[in-house]
């Protein structure tokens, strides 16, 4: 189940630069669809995607100036390369694959159940030349009741990498680089 998380370590599950799926709403409608650009621009946290008019969702995220960016684990991966090969123009995304779905709290687009992270955004900035779109983060959510904890990285060829071993042995080298409340890997 997504519980509230500290706001403070929602960049950590960007930073490794996972691909995620995107929730929107039209006014009407909820739409997802699937980002793997994806990039912190701080600890705020500030979050960028690229993305433009030749998706649905843009639009949306123009309108309503939010959205709320999951993290799925790597058991959702074939479901997240499919919400990203259909437009929700064409498809009821949720329904077509069984994307369960809660209330945000801060935002209208809806939180993914089964995704690992959720982290609630507002847009703050587009940059039109660059097709990039930067949020802040206003909430966190977190599922730790997930048994898959790999996140998927996409290489850009239609190829995912899975993540491997984790390692904390060089946390102490750069403590002082580290936020306070940031640690999400014990
Ligand atoms: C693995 C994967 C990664 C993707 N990454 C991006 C991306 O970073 N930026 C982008 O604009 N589109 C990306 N897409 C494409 C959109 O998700 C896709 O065009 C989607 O169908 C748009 O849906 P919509 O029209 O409902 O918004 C990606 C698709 C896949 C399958």
């Amino acid at each position: 189940m997504l519980k509230q998380g500290a706001l403070s370590r929602a960049f950590t599950w960007l930073e490794s630069g996972p691909v995620t799926m995107i929730t929107t709403k039209d006014g009407r409608k909820n739409n997802v669809f699937t980002i793997s650009w994806t990039l912190v621009l701080d600890f705020t946290p500030r979050l960028a995607i690229v993305t433009g008019a030749w998706n649905h969702s843009f639009d949306n995220i123009l309108k309503n100036k939010e959205c709320v960016i999951c993290v799925p684990g790597a058991d959702l991966l074939e479901t997240t390369v499919r919400v990203g090969s259909v437009s929700s123009t064409e498809v009821d995304k949720f329904k077509e694959f069984n994307l369960k779905t809660k209330i945000a709290a801060l935002v209208q687009a809806p939180l993914l159940a089964d995704c690992l992270a959720c982290v609630e955004c507002k847009l703050v900035d587009y940059v039109p030349a660059h097709n990039l779109l930067v949020f802040d983060g206003v909430k966190l959510w977190e599922n730790s009741s997930r048994k898959e904890k790999r996140v998927a990285h996409a290489i850009g060829d239609g190829a995912f990498v899975l993540d491997g071993t984790v390692t904390t042995a060089y946390r102490e080298i750069m403590a002082d680089k580290v936020p306070a409340g940031s640690l999400r890997i014990k």
